[in-house]
């Protein structure tokens, strides 16, 4: 189905709503080409009052590349290429509470995701976005030389497995894994990245999974992992979505970094997400 497709820009550096497409239609190839190119453009896209019901959601990811199911989140759902994340009133912990892309200790991590907002709060529980090429266009010229082929070792360690697991599950709904059959998936991927479809270079590491450089202690990392992912958080760099029932969130997981607001108080707040499967970062 054709739909004519309108693309707001939300801030000066990143995100843009997309209005006159529903998205659980067949769209046309036409369509989903717009679609895409505004994600290119934006990092991350909103549509509004859409009515995704999980099969249509999977279909919609689906024109986008194959589904990536999820290694480490144990979600109310029983189809593996569905996570539910769900809050609860009294959760003190949530899932993406801190700066992140989705699990890049995967040797091919996802392309993209999709969010749908299922059950929202009247307020809180709103989610930021930061932009990655702005994050390595604004670093320094030497800075930019230093970090030319280094390599950032990336593990799912802090996140999930047994003892992450001990600190997080106790305050959190939506649990990961605990068990003892875990074993980390750790993988070294470029610190500056070359987006495959843009050709626009990145910055690529993120607090959830980036543990260090190659070839160095973490200890001896850690200042300048430091600097890199506070500098790539800056307001200027980002934007803050605000929920409604039926809305969603389209992020290239290539290019921007997510965060979760953990400011819901006394509600409930239930989200459906779909991920796209992708390539090798280069
Ligand atoms: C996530 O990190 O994917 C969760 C984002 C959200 O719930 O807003």
């Amino acid at each position: 189905m054709r739909n004519s497709l309108e693309v707001r820009p939300l801030t000066g550096s990143i995100g843009a709503e997309i209005h006159g497409v529903d998205i659980a239609d067949d769209l046309d190839d036409g369509t989903i080409g717009a679609i895409r190119q505004a994600l290119l453009d934006h990092c991350v896209v909103f549509f509004r009052d859409q009515n995704l019901e999980p099969e249509r959601h999977k279909a919609f990811a689906r024109r986008f590349g194959p589904i990536f199911v999820h290694p480490f989140l144990r979600s109310k759902s029983t189809d593996p290429e569905i996570v539910e994340i769900t809050r609860e009133p009294g959760d003190t912990r949530i899932v993406g509470e801190d700066w992140h892309a989705d699990t890049t200790m995967m040797p091919e991590p996802p392309m993209g995701a999709i969010l749908y907002g299922v059950e929202v709060p009247p307020y809180g529980g709103d989610t930021l976005f930061a932009n990655q090429y702005l994050a390595y266009e604004t670093l320094s010229d030497g800075m930019k030389r230093m970090l030319e082929g280094m390599r950032a070792l990336h593990s799912d360690r802090l996140v999930t497995g047994p003892a992450a697991a001990a600190k997080i599950n106790a305050g959190r709904s939506t649990k990961t894994r605990d068990d003892s059959e875990w074993r980390e998936t750790i993988t070294a991927h470029p610190v500056v990245r070359t987006h495959p479809e843009t050709g626009r270079k990145l910055l690529f590491v993120n607090r959830s999974y980036t543990v260090g450089f190659e070839d160095m202690t973490e200890a001896e990392s850690r200042p300048l992992l430091d600097f890199l992912m506070e500098h790539g958080n800056q307001p200027e760099m980002t934007c803050r979505f605000r929920w409604r029932q039926g809305s969603v969130a389209f992020w290239d997981n290539r290019a921007c970094k997510h965060l979760a607001i953990n400011d819901a108080g006394q509600y409930r707040r239930v989200m459906r997400r779909v991920q796209v499967a992708g390539d090798a970062p280069r």
